[in-house]
């Protein structure tokens, strides 16, 4: 019952190239993006196939070997980083990139395609994928559907769970769920795509995914808006929802978020002349036989009280806005040490939240700065307490920033909000998972991964 026999079964029953053993080609997998967690792993296994992923979790339960799955190692919690004692072995989904079929409403997709190749497919067959995030270039669609992703499009058209139409998955001894041929109506008992959907791959393997796709030929355009305050934004947000179902995001930005990009991240320029302590970038997407995005925009922002506004022209400047938004995390990273939430809150809640609660935070913890920025308009910010100056590197995990997280989740769940919106649990937040989600959620999720991975073989170590 060792890694090496597990491998060498494997040499009987994979292709050679799946195995890789070279430390140098593993080393690059075994960091998460933001660089705060190093796991170890002996081998980084690249199946191809949905059957060589079933050989391999055959194998795997057969010699008692834990998995981690992995995509484009985008994780924000650690969620595709191996422990760190090399007990598990990474198992890299990314040379199944097939794009299995594509059709006006629908494509069907090998876990490793990466969501902008999706997203160009798509918009070769005229239709378009309706999700977005900054990590677009090298997330995978399994591990959006894994960690049941959000990003900037979701007020329109939600999360991925509401895009996944069926799935492939490998489970527990190899054997393979598939619901591809995407029914609309299904009531076999509990559906197993949706314990697989944010189960970030504690209970088996995704392999494929049906996802929906949307009438592809629009119009959009952005507009960038300055304001006082984070009440003025939700007021805002409230008149566009009733005038129009055609705003796709509803992104709040505060300043000091804004000042970071444009210190940190090249060719970047403040939208509007003015400054205001805080700024919203709206987008409005139409169908290709409507008026004008922009006109839509003119008419919604035209007497809205607010303190500034520039509308978009040309894709391009739509393009520029969303740089600066997608820019804003790693700007954000770039910027020293701070303990960073993703939270979600019911909506009416936000802006206090970004004002008193944050108020609060900075008095309780001296020199702290604390703001969110993201996706208002589902609830869900990511609220950063920067450490005051002079603070080690690894200040979010040290005493303070743990007390400070502590208590940022505290008030969240005071306020019937969540912990984790879009970025998952990972290997970050477990603990603050079992201290804080109530004992009917810790009994379900404990007994769901006990039935379901009862060898313990699925990401140990990761979210329950
Ligand atoms: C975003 O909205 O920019 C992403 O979720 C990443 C982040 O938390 O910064
Ligand atoms: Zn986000």
């Amino acid at each position: 019952m060792t890694v090496a026999t597990f491998l060498d079964t494997l040499q009987a029953r994979i292709p050679a190239n799946a195995i890789v053993t070279d430390a140098d080609a593993i080393a690059p997998w075994l960091t998460d993006w933001r660089g705060r967690w190093t796991g170890a792993s002996p081998a980084l296994l690249q199946p191809s196939t949905t059957a060589d992923v079933a050989a391999i979790v055959q194998a795997a339960k057969a010699h008692g070997v834990a998995l981690v799955p992995q995509g484009g190692n985008s994780s924000m919690v650690g969620g595709a980083t191996p422990p760190a004692d090399g007990s598990a072995v990474l198992l890299s989904l990314r040379r199944m990139n097939c794009i299995r079929a594509l059709g006006p409403d629908h494509a069907v997709v090998e876990a490793g395609v990466i969501l902008e190749t999706l997203q160009n497919a798509a918009a070769e067959e005229g239709a378009r994928f309706p999700l977005d995030l900054g990590a677009r270039g090298s997330a995978t669609v399994g591990g959006l559907a894994s960690t049941n992703a959000g990003g900037t499009q979701v007020l329109r058209f939600g999360t991925m769970r509401a895009q996944v139409l069926g799935m492939e998955a490998v489970l527990s001894g190899g054997l393979i769920h598939d619901s591809l041929s995407g029914l609309k109506k299904d009531n076999r008992g509990v559906s197993l795509d949706h314990l697989l959907i944010g189960a970030e791959g504690t209970l088996g393997v995704i392999t494929a995914l049906r996802l929906r796709l949307v009438p592809g030929k629009v119009q959009r355009a952005a507009a960038w808006i300055g304001l006082d305050d984070p009440h003025q934004a939700l007021a805002l947000l409230r008149r566009l929802e009733a005038a129009t179902d055609r705003i796709e995001a509803f992104e709040l930005i505060p300043d000091a978020s804004l000042q970071r990009v444009l210190r940190h991240i090249p060719q970047t320029r403040a939208p509007l002349a003015g400054s205001w302590p805080w700024h919203v970038l709206v987008e409005a997407v139409v169908s290709a036989a409507d008026e004008p995005p922009q006109q839509l925009l003119e008419q919604l922002l035209g007497d809205a009280p607010i303190g500034d506004a520039v509308i978009a022209q040309s894709d391009a400047h739509t393009e520029a806005m969303w740089r600066i938004r997608h820019s804003i995390s790693e700007a954000e990273r770039t910027d020293g040490p701070a303990a960073q939430h993703d939270i979600s809150l019911p909506i009416d809640h936000v802006p206090a939240f970004l004002t008193e609660e944050a108020r609060l935070i900075e008095r309780r913890f001296s020199g702290t700065e604390a703001t969110g920025y993201g996706h208002l308009g589902d609830g869900n910010v990511h609220f950063h307490v920067r450490a005051a100056a002079g603070a080690p590197r690894d200040w979010a995990d040290g005493p303070e920033g743990k007390a400070v997280s502590a208590l940022v989740h505290d008030l969240v769940t005071r306020a019937g909000g969540s912990i984790s919106a879009e970025h998952g649990i990972g290997q970050m937040k477990k603990d603050e998972l079992a201290r804080l989600a109530s004992p009917a959620r810790m009994q379900a999720l404990r007994a769901i991964k006990s039935a379901m991975d009862p060898h313990g073989i699925f990401n140990p170590g990761k979210l329950v």
